[in-house]
């Protein structure tokens, strides 16, 4: 290795620290996040933001600082003190959402004078990020970027490249000068702060990261790509979740802990979860059944993840997430949906026949 054997001596793995943020209002996902946090949503029956931590374990990073802001407390109650992660977790609050580089400049008594990698806590990606931490170890550029091709790079930080080095990048774009967007795992040496010092608020009233990075660029510092090889989903819409979902249950092991009767016929790839019952029903996977939910009477189509202590009775549900405690009895046919927590959907033979609803504020129903 040479050279960089001595760099990397200099910089060992275990000095490296994890920012996870994960605050945000989760405006794209109300109502769900009207009551919880976005980060909390689950995946496969796992919240999005487990994926994160455990990718920074897995890539031998265990000091996280958590940078929470009004639901804070759910997600202390999720990961506690992050033992249970093989990581030890600090909670750094954010009154404000005032941006990524807000964020990085009030965690700098928690990072101190560490490298460290920021992951946004909505941010979904396949085959974890060792490989890019040990690039960034090896290497020692002052920031390393993540980057993915997209079809739809206005809605993201954009780079662009020229022989191999980044040039430019801009923050959501309206003529994107490429297609390669900005991920959100970002490595960084601790010039950053200078960075997050210097720059002023965007026009949405942020300190962004994407212009804290342009700064280290105008000033010649290196910055380097990783295009990412895997599937990379930031999940702040439902249809992204969906697809999340969809990803996920495709690469899970099957495992099963629950009971199927006799009557019930499992198809492919059905993961039943500690306590779980399918009685006369049929699951076609890949499903996962949360603990303790039951189905009864049901149809469950693929790509579909029942969270724990749910009752599916005498319906049809297929690609969809439905959160815990949840009943839908009678319903046919629910698809492309996202249930919240303690949701009640039953057919109703009362006069005069019509939907009846009590739905939350910017809930989203569509009619068959
Ligand atoms: C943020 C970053 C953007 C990046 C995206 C990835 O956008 O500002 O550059 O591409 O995360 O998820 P936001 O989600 O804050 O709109």
């Amino acid at each position: 290795m040479g050279g960089s054997a001595a760099h990397g001596e200099l910089v060992a793995l275990g000095a490296v620290k994890g920012l996870i943020l994960s605050g945000g209002k989760g405006t794209r996902l109300r109502p769900i996040t009207h009551t919880g946090a976005k980060q909390l949503v689950p995946i496969a029956n796992k919240p999005v933001l487990f994926y994160g931590l455990e990718a920074l374990v897995e890539a031998g990073i265990e000091e996280v600082g958590i940078v929470v802001g009004d639901t804070a407390e759910e997600i202390r109650k999720a990961v506690g003190d992050g033992s249970r992660f093989g990581a030890t977790v600090e909670y750094i609050p954010q009154d404000q959402p005032l941006g990524l580089a807000h964020a990085v400049k009030i965690s700098r008594s928690f990072l101190g004078d560490s490298p460290f990698v920021m992951y946004l806590g909505d941010n979904f990606i396949t085959g974890g990020i060792s490989a890019v931490v040990e690039q960034f170890i090896e290497e020692g550029p002052e920031v390393l970027i993540l980057l993915k091709q997209m079809p739809d790079p206005q809605r993201f930080g954009v780079a662009e490249l020229e022989g191999g080095r980044v040039i430019r990048l801009e923050e959501k774009p309206v003529h994107p000068r490429s297609d390669l967007v900005l991920v959100g795992v970002y490595c960084f040496q601790p010039s950053i702060f200078e960075a997050v010092e210097a720059i002023a608020p965007s026009a949405r009233g942020e300190l962004e990261i994407t212009d804290a990075i342009q700064w280290q660029i105008d000033r010649g510092r290196q910055v380097t790509p990783h295009v990412v090889a895997g599937r990379w989903i930031d999940t702040g819409k439902m249809d992204d979740l969906l697809e999340c979902n969809r990803v996920v249950l495709d690469l899970l092991p099957e495992t099963r802990l629950g009971t199927a009767s006799d009557d019930s016929r499992l198809l492919g790839k059905v993961i039943l979860q500690e306590g779980s019952e399918i009685i006369n029903s049929t699951v076609r996977g890949p499903v996962i059944v949360g603990a303790n939910t039951r189905v009864v009477n049901s149809f469950v189509g693929p790509f579909t993840a029942l969270y724990h202590d749910v009752l599916v009775e005498s319906s049809e549900i297929e690609h969809s997430i439905v959160l815990e405690h949840t009943v839908i009895r009678g319903a046919s046919k629910i698809e492309d949906s996202l249930i919240g927590r303690d949701v009640v959907i039953e057919k109703s033979d009362t006069r005069p026949r019509a939907h009846k609803m009590m739905l939350g504020d910017h809930s989203r129903v569509s009619l068959a």
